[in-house]
């Protein structure tokens, strides 16, 4: 197959950064043909970036506070993003709602913690533990308006465990995460899905 160019991405983040740094290193260790081109984070304590800082990628800070409402803060991530050359955006953890405003101008995937279209929204981990699923896990999706309800382009199963908690279960949710997003992107960058209405396909 002949090389194509790198997948040029922008990733909100505002949480510890661990899907971050999962991406990067997918791309350091030449299993995602990607440049990660600019981090956005809403929260300026947000761990993610100092990740930014270890992978050298630039951070741009939109502290959600410091606009009227939703669409204002959308055209600023717009602006850094298309500042910064992004293709496709990566919501790795980003806890905000989005508006049209970025859904015109960009493609936008997103990483979830649980097996949509269950525990959709925050605490997804912790609705897992509470129903007494035995099966919970990550899904890979397409950002659309309603919340955790864009197609879906990949999941994984996670067990729960016996006397499992938020956080034991929350890591090895992760670790699930930090193989599936690499993964789904690498088919972007190769060009291998094709997206229907409500189905993704691999090519
Ligand atoms: C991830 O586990 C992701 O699934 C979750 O935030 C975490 C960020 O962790 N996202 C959501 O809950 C979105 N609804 P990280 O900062 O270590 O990558």
């Amino acid at each position: 197959m002949a090389p194509t160019a790198p997948l040029n991405l922008g990733i909100l983040a505002s949480g510890k950064g661990s899907n971050f740094a999962a991406i990067a290193q997918s791309i350091r260790q030449g299993r995602l043909q990607a440049q990660i081109r600019v981090l956005i984070y809403n929260n300026p304590q947000a761990g993610v970036r100092h990740q930014a800082q270890t992978w050298d990628v630039p951070a741009v800070l939109l502290d959600h506070r410091q606009f009227p409402d939703r669409a204002s803060l959308d055209r600023a991530i717009v602006g850094v993003l298309q500042a910064h050359g992004a293709e496709l955006v990566v919501m790795a953890g980003w806890m905000r709602l989005v508006t049209v405003v970025l859904l015109e101008q960009f493609q936008v995937i997103n990483i979830h913690p649980s097996l949509l279209p269950s525990f959709k929204g925050a605490q997804a981990i912790e609705q897992a533990l509470n129903y007494g699923v035995k099966i919970t896990g990550c899904t890979v999706h397409l950002v659309e308006l309603a919340v955790d309800s864009g197609v879906i382009l990949a999941q994984q199963a996670v067990s729960v465990l016996p006397g499992d908690t938020p956080a034991s279960l929350g890591a090895r949710i992760q670790c699930a995460e930090h193989q599936l997003l690499p993964e789904v992107l690498q088919h972007f960058a190769r060009g291998q899905f094709v997206i229907t209405d409500r189905q993704a396909i691999f090519n």
